[in-house]
């Protein structure tokens, strides 16, 4: 699409509708530019006309909600998998949904469910990965940010670095669907922006706690070592960060 308020919300109500042609496929759409672009917890996640990859992939999923807890984790790692072929490294994950470059944010995953909160019909996978932003949007943004010009000599076509996309990320989803994070811990903990050193956790009720990154389990929950024992952060809803 040239233009979508937000490729998630567009997806959401296209499943809430059930309009779509068949529930059992992927579907994915694209936006130039996104006017209402959304990053967890009601935050923005900000773009201008052409200068980042804006989608969303609607996945008809048969993951329970608790078995969907490690997804997003895996996510970033098929955009880690893609990047790298293109020839970017030094990339790193952030739990539980950004991709880092230097302590900047280069991309994020923003993950929907719609239907049954045990057993959700569909799973809406959003995607936002910098290319070329303006200075403009950059000033806009409350945080250290990157895109890949910023990272690489050599700027990949977008068409291709969205095929690359999608095919590392249904190699990601074919094997989660049967057997979830767990193949994926290994390979996660390798690019662990985080991991052994301090960070603090900031809860939704605002209680902050500290403790050292001690990598993720086989369920993608993030463990961290404090004094007063070690935490299991399974919940997505908090904030991450190192200090
Ligand atoms: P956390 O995920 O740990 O809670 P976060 O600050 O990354 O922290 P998210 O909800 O994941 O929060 O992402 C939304 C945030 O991403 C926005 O509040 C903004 O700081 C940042 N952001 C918005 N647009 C962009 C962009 N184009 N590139 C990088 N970061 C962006
Ligand atoms: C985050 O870092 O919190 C997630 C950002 C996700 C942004 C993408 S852009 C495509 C899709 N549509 C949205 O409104 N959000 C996601």
């Amino acid at each position: 699409l040239e233009i979508a308020e937000s490729t998630n919300s567009l997806l959401l109500q296209r499943s809430v509708e059930h309009d779509f042609p068949d529930q059992r496929c992927k579907q994915v759409v694209a936006a130039e530019l996104q006017t209402g672009g959304r990053g967890r917890r009601g935050r923005s996640w900000l773009s201008g006309l052409g200068d980042s990859l804006t989608f969303s992939l609607l996945w008809p999923s048969k993951c329970t909600v608790h078995a969907l807890s490690g997804l997003s984790l895996a996510v970033g790692l098929a955009i880690i998998r893609a990047l790298t072929r293109i020839g970017v490294q030094g990339v790193a994950l952030k739990w539980p949904n950004d991709v880092l470059f230097d302590t900047r944010k280069l991309a994020g995953v923003l993950i929907e469910l719609h239907g049954d909160m045990l057993s959700p019909s569909t799973v809406i996978i959003g995607i936002g990965l910098n290319l070329k932003l303006s200075g403009g949007v950059r000033d806009r943004i409350d945080q250290a940010v990157t895109d890949i010009a910023g990272i690489t000599d050599h700027m990949p076509d977008r068409n291709h670095l969205l095929a690359l996309l999608l095919r590392e990320l249904k190699a990601v989803l074919d094997v989660f669907e049967q057997q979830g994070f767990q193949p994926f811990q290994e390979e996660w903990m390798r690019y662990h922006a985080y991991q052994d050193r301090l960070v603090q956790i900031d809860f939704p009720d605002g209680t902050v706690k500290h403790g050292i990154a001690s990598g993720v389990t086989p369920s993608g929950a993030l463990q961290i070592n404090t004094p007063a024992g070690m935490l299991h952060l399974n919940s997505g809803e908090v904030s991450l960060r190192g200090v």
